[in-house]
């Protein structure tokens, strides 16, 4: 039953994405466009994937680097569909069994429809089942030629076609289940004699027919799923597809989003129950959050692990950090790389975190920087408090012990340590280690002229 393969075609450049970038490695949903039809085909069972590439084929290499299951056909120069199964092939040697043939640029094939066609395919004993769907405009595609009976005798694409064949409204996917030892025989026999000099894929059916073996259709259930990406128009309207279903499934395992339409969270992120998501929200690169969280409006999180019962408020930032339970954070607040906020920390408006690590209870309620910072637990740092980490060559460390207050306007100049249960007074530099239980003071003593302005206005 395991013996599957698949062959995903991505040589392709993508002239009409208008794009420095090869098609095939445009995000979407985020991950790379290829990615798609590699995890459908995986999640089929699929156990040997081989991936035709051709322009920017390193790139395309690189994202699959170190996957067992993956091989790479390089195809130089594209001169069609069945030129590059036949560069695919070598890939292939020894195995024999049912392969899929996708497209790197047909990403939202799902699982359920590859298995369902490799069903059918089996249980018939075809040779090619060809994955097609009936299109009211079916200009462009390649058209279903069919017996009496229901077969396929062959596809004739747009270009080839006659006007009665071009009436034809079923159409080919361009994705397949083929066994491979017919692809063996076949591929090779492939000329380039049609109207676009190349070789098509679709011409080992005409073969298949003619030796008397079955060719079948399998009609896909949802149109959209075979939908190919060609521009930047149609990568919009996937994307919107894609997020719909990565959507639907946070809402049908307990997550509530109050507008899915503007919800933009990617493939990979995790969100427990009775968390309320709301709208222009946009959550990635594998976040993982907790239960009753309430994310507002318009804030971005990405890389980030969030415990339970967490509030992150409006228009807030967060990359790479980790925010332990019933943490509160914004509105506006800038979690960076290398943050950690244990438990019920507070982290309010404007305030700016990098390497820093807050302990439990702490409060930075507004107007800070605290970047490579050690922050003990029950500290409360005033407002406008900022770690002048930097001297311009290198960083260096503020260390704040528990239970430490820092009052409003105070600079610690690094490296500093401010031992617990001391107290900063407002307005201080604190330029030297304070020792636990102290009062650190520096600010120049007030002087009251008294009378000044009115001797001025003399
Ligand atoms: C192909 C089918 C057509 C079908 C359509 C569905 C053939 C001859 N025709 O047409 O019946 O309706 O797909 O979209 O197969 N590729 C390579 N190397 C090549 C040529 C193509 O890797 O030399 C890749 C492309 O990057 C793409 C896929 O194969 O991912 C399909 O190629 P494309 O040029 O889009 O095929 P069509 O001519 O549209
Ligand atoms: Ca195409």
């Amino acid at each position: 039953m395991n013996n599957i393969a698949a062959i995903v075609l991505a040589a392709g450049k993508g002239t009409r994405m208008k794009s420095d970038m090869v098609k095939v490695m445009h995000p979407l949903g985020g991950l790379p466009m290829v990615s798609w039809p590699v995890m459908a085909a995986r999640e089929a069972g699929a156990s040997s994937i081989v991936l035709v590439t051709g322009h920017q084929s390193e790139k395309v290499r690189d994202l699959f680097a170190g996957r067992a299951d993956l091989r790479f056909a390089a195809q130089d120069e594209q001169l069609g569909t069945g030129h590059a199964v036949a560069c695919a092939l070598p890939a292939l040697l020894g195995f024999s069994g049912m392969a899929f043939i996708l497209c790197g640029d047909v990403p939202l094939i799902s699982t359920a429809t590859l298995k369902a066609m490799a069903k059918q395919h089996r249980s018939r004993h075809a040779v090619i089942t060809v994955l097609t769907a009936d299109f009211a405009q079916p200009t462009g595609y390649g058209r279903i030629v069919k017996d009496g009976d229901g077969f396929i005798r062959r596809i004739v694409e747009e270009k080839d076609a006659t006007d009665a064949e071009r009436l034809i409204t079923e159409i080919n996917s361009g994705i397949y289940c083929v066994e491979s030892d017919f692809l063996t025989v076949a591929i090779p026999n492939l000329k380039n004699d049609n109207a676009q000099k190349e070789y098509y894929l679709t011409d080992i059916i005409k073969e298949a027919a003619g030796l008397g073996l079955l060719c079948q259709a399998f009609p896909v259930a949802d149109p959209a799923e075979i939908m190919g990406i060609n521009d930047r128009v149609q990568l919009a309207e996937a994307g919107q597809l894609l997020r719909g279903r990565i959507n639907r499934s946070l809402m049908l395992s307990g997550t509530t989003l109050i507008d899915p339409q503007t919800t933009y969270i990617d493939w990979g992120v995790r969100i427990g129950r009775d968390t309320v998501i709301h709208p222009n929200v946009h959550i990635s690169g594998g976040t993982e959050i907790g239960r009753h969280c309430k994310v507002e409006p318009s804030v971005v999180i990405k890389g980030c692990r969030i415990g339970d019962g967490v509030t992150i408020k409006t228009g807030s930032v967060m990359e790479d950090a980790v925010v332990r339970d019933d943490v509160a954070i914004g509105p506006m607040a800038h979690l960076r790389p290398g943050t950690e906020l244990k438990a019920h920390v507070k982290i309010g408006n404007f305030v700016e975190t990098k390497k820093c690590v807050m302990g439990e209870g702490s409060k930075a309620s507004h107007l800070t920087y605290l970047g490579d910072a050690a922050i003990g637990t029950n500290v409360n740092i005033g407002c406008g408090t900022i770690t002048c980490n930097y001297d311009g060559v290198k960083k260096h460390r503020t260390v704040i012990e528990d239970d430490v207050f820092v009052g409003s306007d105070v600079q610690l100049v690094a490296p500093v340590t401010v031992g617990r249960n001391s107290l900063i007074a407002a307005g201080t530099t604190v330029t030297k280690d304070i020792p636990p239980d102290s009062l650190a003071i520096a600010r120049t003593p007030q002087v009251n002229k008294e009378g000044w302005k009115l001797k001025k206005r003399d």
